[in-house]
């Protein structure tokens, strides 16, 4: 009965055992889970935009071939974790119907502009820094499926972060107006990085029940601050500073202290009213009904070849 099946699911994510497709879990597991992972996904496909818009503007044919190379790896990520979404039983027709009336969300860290090639690389250090500081722990979330899309979308995230650092650094060795490109795309993205982690935890619904379905496995505060200890000694090794007053060395606690992100712009940009919501929602639309012709070209191709079949 549904108390022993539920006993038995709990006693499984207790033991760290990876729970598959086949298995029965609670529709809260489920649910929360389809709403995870297809934000996750959404937020891959959305985050092609800001750096799709400088591929043909890339400074060097190397510089166009790493863009390049790197949207097309977010295209893959968004498409692992839709297939990972579509093991829970929906369709990732659904899903894209759901962001572009935007039923549902994707990161807030993608409705801010790309000013100049600098946002490229500081998008590359601090925005897939932040990724994989997100990532890598739920490579040993609880459903295996979005556990395995995580560990191969990892290794092309530290690619990601590389990149984006080599180009800050070659930068920081030019002239003193790159100098500044840089340091003026540091002080944009800082914040909005930080608030890619979620809200604090306090004021975070959903984080207590995830960690005990080992969905997550660290807290937004605690993922936030691994972020900022790991990213700190960066800085410095890329002779930038962060837009931060309050941030210093905590001997104590072993960690940096650092000022409180502005959580009303979160919740603000979350809900619709950032820089670029409009634009990245409106460009999405626009590639989906571009693309129906091939959907139904490709539907009526296979409905020939099942009729085909059936004679
Ligand atoms: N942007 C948009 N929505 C956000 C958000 C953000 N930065 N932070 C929180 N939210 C939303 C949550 O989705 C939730 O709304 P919902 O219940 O309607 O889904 C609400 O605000 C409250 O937040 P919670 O902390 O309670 O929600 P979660 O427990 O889901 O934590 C999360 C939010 C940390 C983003 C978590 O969902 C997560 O780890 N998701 C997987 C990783 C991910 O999506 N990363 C986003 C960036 S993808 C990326 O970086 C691509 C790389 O290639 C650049």
């Amino acid at each position: 009965d549904e108390t022993a099946l539920q006993e038995h699911f709990e006693r499984r994510v207790a033991g760290e055992e990876r729970i598959e497709p086949r298995d029965w879990v609670p529709e809260g597991y489920r649910k929360t889970l389809v709403r995870q992972i297809a934000q996750h996904a959404h937020s891959e496909i959305i985050g092609m935009q800001p750096e799709g818009n400088w591929i043909t503007r890339a400074p060097s044919l190397r510089r166009k071939a790493i863009l390049l190379a790197k949207v097309q790896d977010e295209a893959g990520h968004g498409l692992y974790l839709y297939s990972a979404a579509e093991t829970l039983g929906v369709d990732r027709s659904e899903l894209t119907d759901k962001l572009i009336d935007q039923r549902q969300k994707y990161s807030s860290i993608f409705n801010y502009p790309t000013l100049n090639f600098a946002d490229i690389g500081v998008i590359g250090w601090l925005v897939d820094g932040a990724a994989i500081c997100n990532q890598v722990p739920l490579c040993r979330s609880s459903y295996g499926p979005y556990a395995r899309a995580m560990v191969r979308i990892c290794k092309e995230e530290s690619f990601h972060q590389r990149q984006g650092y080599e180009l800050l650094m070659t930068m920081m060795r030019g002239t003193p107006e790159q100098r500044e490109m840089v340091q003026d795309a540091t002080d944009r993205w800082w914040w909005p990085s930080l608030m890619m982690f979620g809200p604090p935890d306090g004021d975070s619904p959903n984080t207590q029940q995830s960690m005990a379905w080992r969905i997550k496995r660290h807290t937004n505060d605690e993922l936030r601050q691994k972020f900022v200890d790991m990213t700190i000694p960066q800085a410095e090794a890329l002779g930038v500073t962060l837009p931060d007053p309050d941030l210093r060395w905590n001997d104590e606690r072993g960690h940096y202290d650092f000022g409180e992100p502005d959580w009303s712009e979160l919740k603000r940009v979350i809900s619709g009213d950032g820089p670029c919501n409009e634009q990245r929602i409106a460009r999405r639309r626009e590639a989906h009904e571009d693309g129906a012709w091939v959907r139904e070209a490709a539907a009526a191709h296979a409905a020939k070849q099942a009729a085909r079949e059936e004679v």
